[in-house]
């Protein structure tokens, strides 16, 4: 047994102990645990004391953390060292929004940043100051979700200044129903791809460049800048730079964040990223036992490796965060979707679940079911904000008293003589309540879900910051693209035959 595999197995042992002790006796037995088990961090509030875990676990998990060196893994991180270590890169998101280190790569990153971030702010003023009503954001995963997610849940009721569209997916149903309703000559278009050799981008933007009549209002963000203006014949003053040093899902936070700035402002834009660095700077100098990042990303190994859950659900019960798990799919699946350490060897333990998820309460009325009598357990993060920002207070104590009660029921449960009515719960939960739904808050959230997810691979001994998984299937893709016009044969019998079938 290696090292690191005797850390989970620790694990496993005080779940077994735990197995037969419910929430509810949790909280009996440890009178201190609905404080010892939460956690303030500026805007945000998070309660894990109806995890499964007690303070022995807990103290075990800690271990496991400080086992793993997690102080000194987030110094490495915000330094600029090659954490990335299959392509050999930083994963400096931490220098886009705040200046925490005094590191040479650190230092020169927050001030690239700082200076692109200026450029940001003029393109956006000069998109203000003339006709333009609406923007069309062209990209895909970690140049799309991001912004997507920022620019709805922060928008107000109704449109800004500008009216943000966004086109990712390669089925020209996406353009065609983004552009059917907008009118070219009031429309700018915002092409983002940190390669600029994505094919949904590629082919979303000649659609977009053909239906503006050409690339007079077309901006772009590429880490490839000659790229993406050879490309489509972009001016390269309207080319903003990202960098190799920030992974796509990591990205909202450089010039990949334009959309944000044209949907909800410049200057709220930039209190985004406050708010992400007013967590960085938590999730650097906390120790270890009160810092929330590494609380979350304990608690996530261990619903993982001690309970061996496969999956974990995010619930929002703010309607502005509906696309929340959208987003975090991208950032927890292809960071920790891997299944070798940075040396190549197996993995000593599971990683990452299945992530997915919903907006309360509607998901109330489709899978709760599932949640509160299937056979599997799952995890969930509940999300909720103190206050609203609608007229509408009957419906905001509603929404907060569906928020309770779920996490409530799904961990006591509630007996019954009829099988059908019994409820078994011990499923748990974690409670994220932020103050209010602003630009510090969100950014804070974002962070503190990008450092968990360090913390996890971590301890798992895996790189969060590559994702060689997905390129087989866009190798495979382009290799079947001429078999499927009829130019080349399909080796595969079972691909063949469907290509028979689509009729070429
Ligand atoms: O398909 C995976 C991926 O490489 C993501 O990691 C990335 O966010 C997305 O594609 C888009 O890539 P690009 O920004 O280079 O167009």
């Amino acid at each position: 047994m290696t090292a690191s595999a005797s850390g989970f197995e620790l694990l496993q042992s005080h779940a077994a102990r735990l197995a037969r002790t419910g929430i509810a006796e949790l909280l009996e037995s440890e009178p201190e645990r609905v404080d010892g088990h939460a956690l303030q961090v500026g805007p945000l509030y998070a309660t894990f004391a109806r995890q499964r875990y007690d303070r022995q676990a807990w103290d075990a998990l800690l271990a496991l953390g400080r086992d793993r060196d997690l102080a000194g893994a987030f110094r490495r991180l915000f330094d600029g060292q090659a954490v990335n270590v299959t392509e050999g890169r930083a994963a400096l998101h931490t220098a886009l929004r705040g200046d925490l280190s005094q590191a040479a790569a650190a230092r020169e990153a927050h001030r690239t940043a700082s200076e692109v971030r200026q450029r940001m702010g003029r393109l956006v003023a000069d998109l203000e100051n003339c006709d333009v009503t609406d923007i069309v954001s062209v990209g895909i995963g970690g140049s799309d979700l991001g912004p997507r997610l920022v620019a709805d849940a922060l928008r107000g009721p109704l449109p800004g200044r500008f009216r943000v569209h966004f086109v990712s997916n390669v089925d020209g149903a996406a353009a065609q129903r983004a552009l059917a309703p907008l009118d070219p000559a009031r429309t700018a278009a915002v092409f983002i791809s940190k390669t600029f050799g994505t094919q949904e981008t590629l082919l979303n933007g000649a659609i977009v460049r053909d239906w503006l009549g050409g690339s007079g209002r077309i901006y772009a963000v590429s880490a490839n800048p000659e790229r993406a203006a050879a490309a489509f014949d972009i001016a390269p003053e309207r080319v903003l730079p990202m960098w190799d040093w920030v992974g796509g899902r990591y990205s909202l936070w450089s010039a990949v964040g334009l959309p944000i700035a044209l949907a909800i402002g410049f200057d709220r834009f930039g209190e985004l990223l406050a708010g992400a660095a007013e967590f960085d700077r938590h999730a650097l100098e906390a120790p270890l036992e009160s810092n929330l990042a590494v609380r979350h990303g304990l608690t996530a190994v261990w619903n993982r490796n001690a309970l061996g859950l496969a999956s974990h659900a995010v619930l929002t019960y703010d309607q502005r965060l509906a696309l929340l798990p959208a987003y975090l799919q991208q950032l927890v699946m292809e960071s920790l979707g891997k299944r070798v350490t940075l040396d190549g060897a197996p993995v000593a333990a599971d990683t990452v679940p299945v992530w997915w998820g919903g907006a309360g309460t509607d998901v109330q009325h489709s899978f709760f079911q599932a949640l509160h009598q299937g056979t599997g357990i799952v995890p969930a993060d509940f999300i909720g904000t103190v206050r609203n920002d609608d007229p509408y207070a009957e419906n905001h104590d509603a929404l907060l008293s569906n928020l309770l009660a779920q996490t409530e029921a799904l961990a006591n449960g509630q007996a019954s003589d009829d099988p059908h009515r019994a409820y078994p719960g011990g499923r748990p939960s974690t409670t994220v309540l932020l103050d209010a739904l602003t630009p510090r808050s969100l950014g804070a959230l974002l962070a503190m879900y990008e450092h968990s997810v360090y913390v996890q691979s971590v301890v798992w001994g895996i790189n969060a910051f590559d994702q060689f998984g997905v390129e087989l299937g866009k190798q495979v893709a382009n290799r079947l693209l001429p078999a499927l016009r009829g130019q080349s044969r399909a080796e595969d019998p079972v691909t063949a035959a469907l290509i028979a079938r689509l009729g070429r």
